[in-house]
C-alpha cells in the first residue's frame, strides 16, 4: 500500500504545488491523504481542493492552542497519514501535537538554517548582507524551525538582489529538494544521531 502524506499550509501553496505534481505524475511514489489548512481562505487549499484531494480548515482563532493541534491530529489520524509536511504552514506545532507525530513531520524553510529562523528569512538575509542562503528541509520538533536537517541547498545573494527576486530563486530550490526529502523519509534509508541525518 501506497504512503500517505498530509499537507499543512496557511497560503499560497507553491510547495503543495510542486509535491503534488510530482504524486501524480509519479516521480514521488506515494499518495496526499489528506490537506489541511488553519486559513480556510489559502489560495493552496482552493488548489488541493481543485486537484482532487480530501481538505478540511478551520481557523486557530481564539481556540486554545493544544485544543486546536489536537483537532488537527484527529483528522491526520482519521485519514490514515504517514508522513506530515509543512508547506508554508505559519504556526508552531504544540509539544503534544509533535510527540504524536515523532519522527513523521518535515518543514521547509526559506534560509541555511540555524541561520534567520522564523518570518521573513529572505529579508533577513538581505539585511545581514550574507552572500549565500538557502533553504532546508528539516524534522520538526516543537521548538521553530528546529529539529534535525535532512536536505539543505545554497542560493547566492546578488548585489541587485530584492526580498522578491531573491525569494523566487530560493523557491526554486525549495519545490526540487522538498520532493527529494520526502522521497528519502519514505525509502526510510536514515539514521538520526543526535542532530544529525545520516543516509543508510
Ligand atoms: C516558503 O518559502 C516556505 O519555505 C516558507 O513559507 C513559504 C511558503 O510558500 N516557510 C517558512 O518560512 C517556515 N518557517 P508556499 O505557500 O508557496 O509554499
Amino acid at each position: 500500500m501506497k504512503q500517505r502524506l498530509g499537507i499543512l499550509l496557511s497560503g499560497r501553496g507553491s510547495n503543495f504545488e510542486a509535491i503534488a505534481r510530482n504524486v501524480l505524475n509519479g516521480t514521488l511514489a506515494c499518495e496526499i491523504g489528506f490537506v489541511f489548512s488553519n486559513r480556510p481562505e489559502a489560495p493552496g487549499l482552493q488548489l488541493a481542493r481543485e486537484l482532487g484531494f480530501d481538505v478540511a480548515s478551520f481557523p486557530s482563532k481564539g481556540i486554545d492552542r493544544a485544543a486546536f493541534d489536537e483537532q488537527v491530529a484527529k483528522l491526520l489520524h482519521q485519514h490514515r497519514v504517514d508522513l506530515i509536511c509543512l508547506a508554508g504552514y505559519m504556526r508552531l506545532l504544540t509539544g503534544g501535537f509533535v510527540s504524536q507525530f515523532s519522527g513523521r513531520i518535515l518543514n521547509i524553510h526559506p534560509s541555511l538554517l540555524p541561520a534567520f529562523p522564523g518570518l521573513d528569512a529572505q529579508h533577513q538575509a538581505l539585511v545581514h548582507g550574507v552572500k549565500v542562503t538557502g533553504c532546508t528541509v528539516h524534522f520538526v520538533d516543537e521548538n521553530l524551525d528546529s529539529g534535525p536537517i535532512l536536505l539543505q541547498s545554497p542560493v547566492p545573494v546578488l548585489d541587485n538582489d530584492t526580498v522578491e527576486s531573491l525569494s523566487a530563486r530560493i523557491l526554486r530550490e525549495e519545490h526540487r529538494i522538498y520532493s527529494e526529502a520526502i522521497a528519502w523519509v519514505l525509502r526510510g534509508n536514515y539514521r538520526i544521531e543526535g542532530r544529525r541525518v545520516i543516509q543508510t
